[in-house]
């Protein structure tokens, strides 16, 4: 909110800012008509106005209709940044061993369930045993370490005995420095986000970085990014989600809660580990009726198709 990082500063008297899906009610602009469902940074309020043509702002991506808005907001930046910093800055190979931090939270739980597509061996990192045996029951992956109550060290070295190939790092801190500890040759980390640091208020009491020195003993790289470098293919990438989905062979949970008032508690799940899965709050249903075309539905189960055979 208080920095500028890789989008602009919260600034005074502006909603905080959300990512959501909503009905258009009103439009001046010819491309979006009352009835459409678009999905934008809508912020904590319950009428979002958008400038599309701003500069500076994001434009809202025009949604149809027969989705299901939960499951389209759950993979649409989450799932996005699993499919893209797992695939493109990753690159799983059949074989390899693959660790994924927050594991059992919405971009985790994707990202581990993409390698296992892609024929990896796939560990995941999760507070408490319902969030492991939920990884290992219900997202198929083979292993789960439990770091509330493990040592995680020690429980990577076991799991991962020929190394990790490629770790999918949401937490940061001591879990980083403990994965980079048994990386293996020509290992991959995927520098997607640290939350066990967000809340530290002061720099200088940040974790940061202490086992770096792996990555060259093992001619390793770490890369960090960001999923607004990668949505010229989000369509691509949406629709292969989708149709995973739709086929059974990723599970997408939704931890849904209710009521506009509850949008700071619903926040503070994240930092908890209340959620399991996609963390998002409904306002409202839909206030107009929605408009769904057969030929709309057609052309993008044919893409999805297309889309999720080549990824
Ligand atoms: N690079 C990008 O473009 C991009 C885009 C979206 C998200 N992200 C990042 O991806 C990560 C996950 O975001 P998300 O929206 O998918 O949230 P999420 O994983 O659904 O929820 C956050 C999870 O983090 C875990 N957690 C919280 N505090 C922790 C701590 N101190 N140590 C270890 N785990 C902790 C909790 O699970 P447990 O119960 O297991 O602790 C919680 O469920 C975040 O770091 C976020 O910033 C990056």
């Amino acid at each position: 909110m208080a920095m500028d990082t890789y989008m602009p500063m919260v600034r005074l008297g502006e909603p905080m800012r959300a990512g959501g899906i909503a009905q258009v009610i009103e439009s001046k602009h010819p491309k979006y008509k009352p009835g459409d469902i678009i999905n934008g940074l809508c912020g904590w309020q319950e009428y979002p106005v958008f400038e599309p043509n701003r500069a500076d702002g994001v434009p809202p991506t025009k949604l149809p209709a027969h989705l299901d808005p939960a499951l389209t907001l759950a993979l649409s930046v989450t799932g996005l940044t699993a499919y893209f910093g797992l695939l493109d800055i990753g690159k799983p190979k059949p074989g390899e061993t693959v660790l994924v931090s927050g594991a059992a939270g919405a971009t985790g739980s994707i990202a581990g369930q993409i390698a296992k597509l892609k024929g990896c061996r796939v560990v995941g990192i999760a507070g408490g045993p319902d969030k492991c045996a939920w990884l290992t029951n219900t997202a198929r992956f083979d292993a789960a370490i439990d770091y509330k109550n493990e040592n995680v060290e020690a429980r990577i070295g076991e799991l991962c005995p020929k190394g990790i190939d490629v770790y999918f790092d949401n937490v940061g801190g001591e879990i980083l420095d403990a994965a980079l500890l048994h990386i293996a040759m020509h290992a991959r980390v995927v520098l997607c986000g640290s939350i066990s640091q967000y809340n530290v208020g002061d720099q200088s009491e940040r974790y940061g970085i202490k086992n770096y020195n792996a990555l060259t003993v093992n001619r390793g790289t770490a890369q960090g990014f960001i999923i607004l470098d990668h949505l010229d293919r989000a369509v691509e990438g949406l629709l292969c989600l989708h149709k995973w989905v739709q086929d059974g062979k990723v599970v997408q949970e939704i931890d849904v809660q209710h009521g506009f008032e509850n949008i700071p508690a619903t926040l503070g799940r994240l930092f908890t580990g209340a959620n399991l899965g996609k963390q998002i709050l409904k306002v409202s249903d839909a206030p107009l009726p929605l408009r769904t075309s057969g030929i709309e539905k057609a052309v993008l189960a044919v893409l999805s198709a297309y889309y999720s055979r080549r990824a």
